[in-house]
């Protein structure tokens, strides 16, 4: 069933950015997992700022593509957003975000909608929220600084 005031309201711009992720996933580098994954993530204005993951022979700096794209907006200075799309080679099973790119998508909102494809363009759609339980942010911290005064 569709969320009101979703996107999936306006199916042509769904299909969009479903379409952009999975054009995204072309430009991984990913010499060492050899997986793919691509991101297109929509701004509040409707602009759509793609992201692929950009592996190193140093494992641990590798980064997905979600966080890519989010950094290109926010590099860009958009900081809200409508949705995220991602997509990988899976054709049996949706891709699903790491944790740590849950954290980075709630940085900047727990309402928006992600949509989590499989190879045949088929998706499911989540909240950020309903993604990561129990978060961390910034209100934490916030509660905590206001303490100290
Ligand atoms: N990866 C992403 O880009 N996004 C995800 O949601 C899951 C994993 C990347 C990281 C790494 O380059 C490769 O997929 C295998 O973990």
């Amino acid at each position: 069933m569709s969320a009101p005031g979703g996107l999936e309201d306006t199916p042509q711009l769904l299909d969009e950015l479903i379409q952009k992720c999975f054009k995204a996933k072309e430009k991984a580098y990913n010499p060492y997992s050899k997986f793919r994954v691509g991101a297109a993530l929509l701004t509040e204005g409707g602009q759509i700022f793609t992201g692929c993951n950009v592996e190193n022979a140093s494992y641990g700096l590798c980064i997905c593509a979600e966080r890519t794209a989010i950094c290109k907006a926010v590099s860009e200075g958009y900081r809200s957003f409508k949705a995220i799309a991602v997509s990988s080679d899976m054709t049996e099973k949706f891709i699903s975000p790491c944790g740590n790119c849950r954290q980075f998508m709630i940085e900047f909102g727990g309402d928006y909608e992600v949509f989590l494809t499989k190879g045949d363009g088929s998706y499911q759609r989540h909240l950020v929220r309903d993604l990561l339980p129990h978060s961390f942010e910034s209100g934490d911290l916030i509660e905590f600084q206001q303490k100290q005064q």
